[in-house]
Formats: C-alpha cells, sequence, structure tokens
C-alpha cells in the first residue's frame, strides 16, 4: 500500500527512522520488499535522476506498481531523491509520488529558498510533501561533487529560518555524513550536537539523514578479496541510526550499501563460476542477500515490526 511520506513521518517521529532506499531496477525492488516483509517495516521507496535516466522513469514506477501487488502487506511512501526544479514538477504532475526532494542545497540561501517555496506551494496544491536540504554534504551525488572541504554543516538557525520561509516539510541537515563509500578519514561519528540543536529550535519537524550507509567492511573485503579494489572506505556507525531518530531524524538515506551487496554478490559468483553466463543465478541470489540486509538495517533504524501499529493507526 502506497501512503503518505507525511504519514509515515507522523507515525515515527522521535521513536524510530524510516529507511529510504534507492532502486534502480527489479531485483532492487524484490529485496526491498521481502527485507521489508520479513521485518515487518514500513518504508521509503526513492528514485533519483540517474534511476529515472537509467532505464526509463515509466519502468521504474511500473516495477513499484507491480511490487505493491506482489506484496500487498507491504505500507511504503514513494520519493524522488535530489530532484531539480524540473525534476520535482515532472513527478508532482505525474500523480505517483508521496514527496519529492528539492535539492537546491548547492545554491546560497535567499535561491535556496526561493527554489523551495516555488516547488512547495506547487508540491502541496496536490497534496506531495517536499524534502528540501539545508547544508552540504561531501562526497559524489549524480553529477555534483562535492570535496570534503566545501562541505558544511547545517546552521541551527538557519535551519529554522529556512523552515519558516520555504514551507517545507522535511529538511535534509548536513551533520557529518556524505555520500559514497568514503565517508570519513578518522573515527566516524555524526554531529549529534548540531542535531540537538536542529531539533531544539524545530521540535517536531521531521529531519533526514542523507548519505547513511555504514560500508560494512567485511563486504568491502570479500569484495576486494573477488577482484574488486575499493581502498579507504568508511562508513557511518550503524549504532548511531536510533541515537539519531530519537533526535528528530525521521528517514534515513541508504544506498551506496545496497550497491556494495550487489558487486560482492556478482563479483564473488562471476569469480566462481568462470564458465557461467546467464545473470539469473546471481540475480537470484542478489535479491536474498539485499532482502536479508535491509530487514538487518530496519531493526537498526527500529522501523522493524512497525508495520501492525501504523497499519492500526492508519485505520487500514
Ligand atoms: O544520493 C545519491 C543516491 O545514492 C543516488 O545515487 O544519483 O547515482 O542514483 P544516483
Ligand atoms: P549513501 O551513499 O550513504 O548510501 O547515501 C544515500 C543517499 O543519501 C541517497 O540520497
Ligand atoms: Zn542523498
Amino acid at each position: 500500500m502506497i501512503v503518505t511520506t507525511a504519514q509515515l513521518f507522523k507515525h515515527a517521529y522521535g521513536k524510530y527512522a524510516v529507511g529510504a532506499y534507492n532502486i534502480n531496477n527489479a531485483e532492487q525492488a524484490m529485496g526491498l520488499f521481502k527485507g521489508a516483509i520479513a521485518s515487518q517495516a514500513p518504508f521509503i521507496i526513492q528514485i533519483s535522476k540517474g534511476a529515472r535516466k537509467y532505464t526509463d522513469k515509466k519502468m521504474l514506477e511500473a516495477i513499484i506498481r507491480a511490487a505493491a501487488e506482489i506484496f500487498p502487506d507491504c505500507i511504503f511512501a514513494v520519493h524522488l531523491d535530489h530532484g531539480d526544479e524540473e525534476t520535482c514538477y515532472d513527478c508532482i504532475d505525474s500523480g505517483f509520488y508521496s514527496s519529492v526532494m528539492i535539492d537546491a542545497s548547492h545554491d546560497p540561501f535567499e535561491k535556496n529558498v526561493a527554489i523551495t517555496k516555488r516547488v512547495t506551494d506547487r508540491a502541496h496544491a496536490k497534496g506531495i510533501s517536499v524534502e528540501a536540504e539545508l547544508g552540504m554534504l561531501g562526497g559524489v551525488e549524480e553529477d555534483i561533487k562535492v570535496e570534503a572541504g566545501n562541505a558544511c554543516l547545517t546552521d541551527p538557525a538557519e535551519a529554522e529560518k529556512f523552515v519558516k520561509l520555504s514551507a517545507c516539510d522535511s529538511l535534509a541537515c548536513a551533520i557529518g555524513t556524505s555520500h559514497g563509500a568514503f565517508k570519513f578519514k578518522g573515527k566516524q561519528s555524526l554531529h549529534f550536537d548540531v542535531l540537538q540543536k536542529i531539533k531544539a529550535r524545530l521540535p517536531g519537524f521531521p529531519l533526514v539523514m542523507h548519505g547513511s550507509s555504514s560500508v560494512p567492511q567485511d563486504e568491502v573485503a570479500r569484495i576486494n578479496a573477488a577482484g574488486g579494489k575499493i581502498a579507504g572506505s568508511m562508513g557511518v556507525d550503524v549504532n548511531e541510526y536510533l541515537p539519531a531518530a530519537k533526535l528528530g531524524v525521521t528517514k534515513i538515506n541508504i544506498d551506496t550499501d545496497g550497491r556494495l551487496v550487489w558487486t560482492r554478490v556478482h563479483r564473488e559468483f562471476f569469480r566462481d563460476k568462470p564458465g557461467e553466463f546467464d545473470f539469473r543465478p546471481p540475480g537470484k541470489i542478489f535479491i536474498e542477500e539485499y532482502a536479508k540486509f535491509i530487514a538487518s538495517r530496519n531493526v537498526l533504524l527500529g522501523s522493524a515490526n512497525q508495520l501492525a501499529d501504523l497499519r492500526t493507526s492508519l485505520g487500514k
């Protein structure tokens, strides 16, 4: 069942974080829905601009509609990840998305507010909610690369002002994470001090944490043992998900970790079976492994076993 992102946030706020997972193909969708059922967790399925271009946005929408039929007990929202203004309007007008993210975080404050406000006006008219971003994460996001030195944490006073002026429904904050597999150089930790200050200024307001993959080192070791060359990778400490959720982080974005599962499964499979060229056997292994990964993350986010209570609160 597709619900609004706002409904998911209302149930989760302050108690747990909803996992937001990106999909690009049918295998990822199957693994995600299977894992969500196994862990009895609500979730957000995210489509990035790159994913919409990879096959075709209509293909992804059809996969999601089919998955909703195959897994009727799943409760989830559909979200545009890192949209620009034009893509947000396309998604808002499509009638398929529960929420969109307008990412104008690379623009100066006033311009970010103006762009976000235009998107919220158009989205709210159709009952769709808007995630905006303030502050700058490091790492790579499709066509934008932010060097670590240029990344900057969200200013709590600016966050309060930004939410008032832009009328956004949730805010992605930079609290020390970055996109991709190379997040930290030294000791890894979220900036809970900044998060605490943002929560104090925006009580009850859903915050979003991007760049939340944990980059499991055993996964990286297996990839490298099977011919990969991933060096110096480091992710978010999974034990920091739930403390962040208690401080208002209601949506936690995880994509890179899923790509690592895919890479590990396929590298190991073709290393061990060099004569194989049917992609379905590794595809099947990936679906099962990704389902296990999703279920494990939902436990850490606190969203596992929330489905029954959510269903009751939605009156379904
Ligand atoms: O934050 C970016 C997400 O990991 C999506 O990545 O833009 O390559 O699809 P993508
Ligand atoms: P990761 O690269 O840490 O998985 O972050 C994903 C993300 O923020 C998607 O918007
Ligand atoms: Zn992101």
